[in-house]
């Protein structure tokens, strides 16, 4: 398949093309706007490939998408494209709203429009994957319970209401005009890659550098964590194999507390890097709490049967052992770092291809 990846010099996108050019034989088109949160260093060697090419262009761009479609007629689409950080998206709603939102929708036209013109031996293969987050359920209410593909939605934030309002379009379009979409629904991944305002990756940076660790409220919020190339190997897997119209929840089956997460990150990096900054006598001393997320979901948890039960998809790693590869691979790519935390990549991006198209987004 020639795969039209929304998205993929992010965090998620960028491990689903390292998968799909270095473990299949398929081709990918990556559509990025390329925002603060993109990074094409993320792809590596993988973007070297005669299989993988590059769109920079706002998926809010209907002129431009149409035109990409007709330029690289793609098999598939797989939607990751999103801003995705909720502590944005509580200071700043408006690039949520324009992505996840009116995105969403103008990607599903020009899909839409692409699709109905197809011949129909390509109609009938086309797919139009959707790629979301557990968040849009809400959060659950004590230790017990996991969510399901039938949990009413019930999202906390502007990030994930924008996110469930871009579900509910995506199955709008299947109802109504026969788009073969299909829709997952993942808990919160980790991995290499990851931008530094999330938990785990702002953590480990946090403590090499001896800043405080900041966990809001008690830190007793639970999170299911998930490796990122499980995730990638999970989408794809449900891309070639799942059925359309069919939502398949995905999570990894590691339920932890915040301030246990930041604890085992600190216990890991008095094994892996034991010389600590100056002035700090453990990295665990520079736990501090900070006043809480408003609206904060206390609890997602997953319910991933479905998709191992249909489609044969298990995690490979164990919190412990992708939590170690993760904290190494900070250990051991300080020129990734460098670029992310210097903004020397959005020069360079601004420098290559201009500056960002769109909503302001810097
Ligand atoms: P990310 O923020 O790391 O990357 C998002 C990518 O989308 C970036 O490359 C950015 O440049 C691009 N982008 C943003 N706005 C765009 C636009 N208007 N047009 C084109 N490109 C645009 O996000 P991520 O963590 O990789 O998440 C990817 C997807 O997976 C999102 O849809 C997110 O909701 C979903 N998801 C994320 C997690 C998680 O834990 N990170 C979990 C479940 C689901
Ligand atoms: O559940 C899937 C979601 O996971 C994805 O849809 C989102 O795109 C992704 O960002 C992630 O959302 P979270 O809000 O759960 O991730 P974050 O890393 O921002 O925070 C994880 C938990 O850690 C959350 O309970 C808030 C808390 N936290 C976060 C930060 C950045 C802290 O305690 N301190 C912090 O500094």
């Amino acid at each position: 398949m020639k795969i039209l990846v929304t998205g993929g010099a992010g965090f998620i996108g960028s491990a689903v093309i390292r998968y799909l050019i270095n473990e299949t034989e398929h081709s990918v088109v990556n559509v990025d706007k390329l925002t603060y949160a993109g990074n094409l260093a993320s792809l590596g060697q993988s973007a070297e490939s005669p299989r993988y090419a590059f769109e920079r262009l706002d998926i809010a761009d209907a002129d431009g998408l149409n035109a990409t479609f007709e330029r690289h007629r793609p098999d598939a689409v797989m939607h990751l494209a999103a801003e995705s950080h909720v502590d944005r998206s509580i200071h700043g709603p408006a690039d949520f709203i324009h992505t996840n939102l009116v995105g969403t929708g103008v990607l599903l036209e020009a899909a839409r429009r692409y699709f109905e013109a197809l011949p129909a031996a390509r109609r009938a293969a086309f797919r139009f994957h959707h790629v979301s987050t557990d968040e849009v359920y809400g959060d659950l209410d004590g230790p017990e319970g996991l969510f399901t593909e039938e949990t009413p939605y019930a999202p906390s934030s502007p990030y994930s209401a924008s996110k469930a309002g871009s579900d509910h379009l995506v199955r709008a379009w299947h109802r109504t005009y026969g788009l073969p979409v299909l829709v997952t629904n993942c808990s919160n991944n980790y991995g290499p890659f990851h931008f530094p305002e999330k938990l785990i990756p702002l953590i480990i940076l946090n403590a090499r550098a001896g800043r405080p660790l900041p966990v809001y409220g008690d830190g007793g919020q639970v999170r299911d964590w998930l490796y990122v190339e499980d995730h990638a190997r999970a989408l794809v897997r449900v891309l070639e194999a799942g059925e359309v119209g069919e939502t398949y929840n995905i999570g990894g089956h590691n339920e932890h507390r915040n301030l246990e997460v930041v604890e085992r990150i600190c216990a890991l990096l008095e094994e892996l890097a034991p010389t600590h900054p100056e002035g700090v006598a453990r990295y665990a001393d520079l736990i501090t709490y900070v006043t809480d997320r408003p609206g904060h979901d206390r609890r997602y948890a997953i319910d991933a049967e479905k998709i191992e039960r249909e489609l044969g998809w298990r995690p490979q790693e164990s919190f412990d052992s992708g939590l170690r590869k993760t904290v190494a691979w900070y250990l051991n790519n300080d020129d990734w770092i460098a670029g992310v935390t210097s903004g020397a990549y959005r020069e360079w991006t601004e420098r290559q291809y201009g500056a960002p198209p769109g909503s302001g987004t810097p």
